[in-house]
């Protein structure tokens, strides 16, 4: 492996903050924190030269989620070649690589480790610096790809599989939480819902394949908290729809699939424009995988276009788990001098706006 005397070194950057990061940085991006392996070549913070992802999906599908120990084991065995194949079709040596990029949390801690050693493990080698990110923070930069000058403030609405959380941005590394789930994820009800009526995993894609087939008005489903504040609730939701399908067996499950998105859309849709008016929002930006569902797709671009407010929503497979969205976010942090040491560690448990150094 060739190593390159980076105006980027390590111990330079760390201290001083200041070296020169721009279009030309490269940034190599690794994501580990869950199922899907991924590795990322990004130029200048949004010009992706490589993005590949490995989903594990097929050796956790028959648990019907996620199993931590076989998520770890899977990283550490497919990791190097997700990152060679990254540096292939970005059709760099790695010698180019200016910067690492990691996820550092949160997730679970065992896949969070593989990714950040082998980050840490590949920056010592080069000799340029290692940037630990956090995974909430870089599905932002997933949106901002395509628009990288969307203005502040900005509402960020991180709908995934572990988080539901509505957030007030006004500038680049500031953010405060205005509202989230007091219980399931978004994407945590589309699994649940899906997993109960029997649809393949994960279960949101599904869902959202089945109700392109059903008729959104077929049940009457409940829509928690609307007018009350800012948090979101799905638990109840899930439930009434277990007790509705239990007590009509007969009932389509894509009649169902239909009635149920449209709930989660109309309460994810009301929050944010509630949200928007209290910020005085320039741009609503999505995040997460729930991003990828068609109707919340289409029924924020019309919030936002009767609203005057700009919707940015990242293409369809940056709203899922990838590493161009961590070698982004991290290409950020590196503008502002933010270099990680390399004795640091991942932290499962790490939220939003705190520090990953
Ligand atoms: O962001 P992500 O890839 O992983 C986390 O960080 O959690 O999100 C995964 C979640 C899963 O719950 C999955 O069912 C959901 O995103 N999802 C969708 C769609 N595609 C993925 N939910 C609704 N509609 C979709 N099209
Ligand atoms: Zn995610």
């Amino acid at each position: 492996m060739t190593t390159r005397g980076s105006a980027l070194n390590p111990s330079a950057a760390a201290s001083t903050g200041t070296s020169t990061v721009d279009a030309s940085t490269i940034v190599l991006g690794i994501e580990t924190s869950c199922d899907e392996t991924a590795a990322a070549v990004v130029m200048g913070g949004t010009d992706v030269l490589s993005s590949v992802v490995a989903s594990q999906l097929d050796e956790h599908a028959r648990f019907g989620g996620v199993v931590p120990e076989i998520a770890s084991r899977a990283h550490v065995e497919i990791l190097p070649q997700v990152v060679a194949e990254s540096l292939e079709r970005a059709n760099i040596d790695v010698s180019r690589v200016d910067a690492v990029a990691a996820t550092v949390g949160p997730g679970l801690v065992g896949a969070l480790l593989v990714g950040v050693s082998a980050a840490k493990a590949t920056a010592l080698a080069l000799n340029v610096p290692f940037v630990g990110v956090n995974h909430l923070e870089a599905h932002l930069y997933a949106a901002l790809l395509d628009e990288p000058n969307a203005r502040f403030p900005m509402l960020f609405v991180l709908v995934s599989g572990g988080h539901t959380l509505l957030v007030e941005m006004t500038s680049h590394d500031s953010y405060r939480v205005i509202g989230q789930t007091i219980d399931d994820a978004a994407g945590e009800a589309f699994d649940k819902v899906a997993r109960f009526l029997g649809l393949s995993y994960p279960g949101g894609p599904a869902i959202d394949r089945a109700a392109t087939r059903g008729r959104d008005t077929a049940v009457v489903l409940p829509r928690a908290m609307l007018n009350d504040g800012l948090d979101v609730s799905f638990s109840g939701l899930k439930t009434a729809v277990i007790n509705y399908v239990r007590a009509n067996p007969g009932v389509s499950s894509e009649d169902v699939a239909a009635s149920f998105q449209r709930a989660v859309v109309d309460v994810l849709v009301h929050k944010t424009r509630r949200a928007a008016r209290q910020i005085n929002a320039n741009t609503i930006a999505l995040g997460g995988g729930v991003a990828a569902n068609s109707l919340l797709r289409s029924e924020m671009t019309k919030a936002g276009e009767a609203d005057g407010i700009s919707v940015v929503l990242p293409s369809r497979e940056m709203c899922t788990d990838n590493a161009a969205m961590i070698a982004s976010a991290g290409w950020y942090r590196l503008r502002r001098g933010e270099v990680t040491a390399l004795d640091a560690g991942a932290n499962p448990n790490l939220k939003l706006g705190a520090g990953q150094r």
